[in-house]
């Protein structure tokens, strides 16, 4: 009699266990940022967004354009935002402001972190999508095939790549 509830015992636990793990997996997949466009973001951070507007990532869609025009998709990866992810570019008639580098490029998917809540924790930011900024975001396309003189360091205070980052009036 001891023995048959001792087994019960661990056998329900196992299920509880198993329960938990798959509700805890269905959460996640609830989670995934998805991304969400330039204009999101120019609501709170209008100054970057005009500094950003000049650079050549900004602009960078035309060039693609003029040499394959729309057919050549390999392009889209490095040329417009989040293609084939969630919420990211389709083609230019479904997601026309999805073009170019953009925000969301170099900083993750926003859907979750653009909260204003969320967004002035560092911490809490990245656990929603926000990515670290590390030479890695760069060279996913500044491969050396594509941008063979790339220089980080460099190329990170270059106003033609990055946004200049605005001083805070206080
Ligand atoms: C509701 C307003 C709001 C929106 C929308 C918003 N942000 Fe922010 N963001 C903030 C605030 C507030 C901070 C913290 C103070 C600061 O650094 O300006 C911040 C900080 C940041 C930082 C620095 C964060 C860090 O911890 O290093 C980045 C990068 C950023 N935002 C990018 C974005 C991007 C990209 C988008 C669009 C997907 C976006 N933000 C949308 C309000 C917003
Ligand atoms: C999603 C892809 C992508 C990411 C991420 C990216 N870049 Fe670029 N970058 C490009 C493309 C494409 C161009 C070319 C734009 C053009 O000339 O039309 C470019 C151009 C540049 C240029 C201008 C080169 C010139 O001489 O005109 C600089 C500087 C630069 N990137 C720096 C960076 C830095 C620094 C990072 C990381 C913080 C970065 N890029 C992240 C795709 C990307
Ligand atoms: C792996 C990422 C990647 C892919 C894929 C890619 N590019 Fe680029 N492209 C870049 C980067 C990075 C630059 C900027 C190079 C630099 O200035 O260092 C660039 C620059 C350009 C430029 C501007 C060049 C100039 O001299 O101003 C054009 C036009 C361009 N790419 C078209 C295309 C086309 C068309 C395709 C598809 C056949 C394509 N790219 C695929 C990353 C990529
Ligand atoms: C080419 C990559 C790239 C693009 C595109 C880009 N950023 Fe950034 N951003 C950076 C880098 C690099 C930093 C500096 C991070 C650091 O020093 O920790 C930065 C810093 C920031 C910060 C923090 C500023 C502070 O006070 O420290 C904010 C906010 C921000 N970006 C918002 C944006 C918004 C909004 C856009 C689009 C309009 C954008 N970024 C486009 C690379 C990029």
């Amino acid at each position: 009699m001891l023995r048959n509830k001792k087994w019960f015992l661990i056998i329900f636990s196992i299920l509880i266990f198993m329960f938990i793990l798959l509700s805890a997996e269905e959460e996640e997949e609830e989670k995934k940022p998805e991304y969400v466009g330039y204009k999101k973001c120019k609501t709170c951070h209008k100054d970057i967004y005009d500094s950003w507007k000049e650079t050549t990532h900004a602009l960078n869609f035309q060039g693609v354009l003029d040499s394959t025009g729309l057919d050549d998709t390999t392009c889209f990866s490095c040329h417009t935002v989040g293609y084939g992810e969630p919420g990211g570019f389709v083609d230019t008639t479904e997601t026309p402001d999805l073009v170019g580098v953009q925000c969301e490029s170099c900083h993750g998917p926003g859907s979750l972190y653009k909260k204003f809540s969320i967004m002035k924790d560092h911490e809490k930011s990245v656990a929603n999508g926000l990515y670290e900024q590390t030479e890695e975001v760069c060279t996913k396309c500044h491969t050396i095939d594509q941008s063979p003189d790339f220089n980080y360091e460099e190329a990170v205070k270059d106003q033609k790549g990055v946004h200049i980052i605005p001083e805070k009036e206080e």
